[in-house]
């Protein structure tokens, strides 16, 4: 599939959509569809007929985050780098993001929710953020962001356990905006965004930028730290264990590394 298959756009009624679409992967992200969804975000904002975005996966998969093949591979992390690209266009979008997620979001599937405005889950939908089990470290501000919402315990617990959660969970910590019945997601987080094509645009943008004033220098170098030290633990023996570990669908052993 090319990456406009993978991530799929869709400009009506002010809304624009983009659909992550690889479900084979579990909408796991590899470089072109981070370009895609960067591409499209940046879009958005430039295009006047753009008065709201909408980011979801499909019925059974949000998206499983960064494709873990290609963090074999030698990753690029320059600021130039697709998966860069993804975090300012998202982390910096003017105008408003509405989110939509059903079944599992994993690793940047969770974190790109922290720079959505509102985001609605389907009750059985199921959230981790599994960075510190591969032997990474949290990304995508998370580590302003998370302690902001919820207080330094509960961003521990999920950063530092890296369980799954429930979306009830989520709603809980303040992640998703609020729980659906699973069929009712789509159809709620759209009308959502068509109550935001109505308001004033300008105004809309400007409670936006003022909502997030006072955290947007220190989230950008947050960003840029974490894609730092992401990139030395790439290359560390307990990612190396964990990621062989999952491609050979065995539990990982870190009790040979001190
Ligand atoms: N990167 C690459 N491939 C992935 C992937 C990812 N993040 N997540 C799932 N896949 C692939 C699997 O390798 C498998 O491929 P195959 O059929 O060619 O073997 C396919 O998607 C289906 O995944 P599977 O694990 O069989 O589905 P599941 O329903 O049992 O579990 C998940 C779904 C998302 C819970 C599980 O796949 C998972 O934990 N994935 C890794 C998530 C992760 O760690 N992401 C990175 C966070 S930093």
């Amino acid at each position: 599939m090319s990456s406009t298959d993978l991530i799929q756009s869709e400009l009506s009624e002010g809304i624009l959509t983009l659909c992550i679409n690889r479900p084979d992967k579990k909408n796991a992200l590899n470089l072109a569809m981070y370009q895609a969804l960067a591409d499209g975000l940046r879009e958005a904002d430039r295009v006047d007929a753009v008065r709201a975005i909408l980011i979801r996966g499909g019925e059974a998969c949000f998206t499983s985050g960064n494709d873990l093949a290609d963090f074999l591979e030698a990753p690029q992390t320059g600021p130039e780098s697709p998966v860069m690209q993804f975090l300012i266009a998202i982390s910096e979008a003017r105008k408003p993001i509405v989110a939509a997620v059903n079944g599992v979001a994993v690793g940047v599937g969770v974190t790109m929710l922290l720079h959505c405005d509102l985001v609605y889950a389907g009750s059985s939908a199921s959230f981790q953020m599994p960075f510190v089990n591969l032997g990474l470290c949290p990304e995508a501000g998370s580590t302003l962001l998370l302690p902001r919402i919820m207080g330094h315990q509960r961003a521990s617990e999920l950063l530092l356990l890296g369980e799954a959660f429930s979306a009830d969970k989520a709603c809980a910590v303040g992640i998703v905006t609020a729980v659906c019945p699973d069929q009712e997601v789509l159809a709620t987080a759209r009308n959502k965004a068509l109550q935001l094509v109505a308001q004033p645009a300008a105004a809309l943008r400007l409670a936006k930028s003022l909502l997030k004033r006072d955290y947007a220098a220190p989230l950008r170098e947050t960003i840029a730290e974490e894609v730092a030290q992401f990139k030395e633990r790439l290359k560390s023996p307990e990612a190396a264990e964990a990621l062989q570990a999952f491609m050979q669908r065995r539990k990982p052993d870190f009790t040979q590394f001190g």
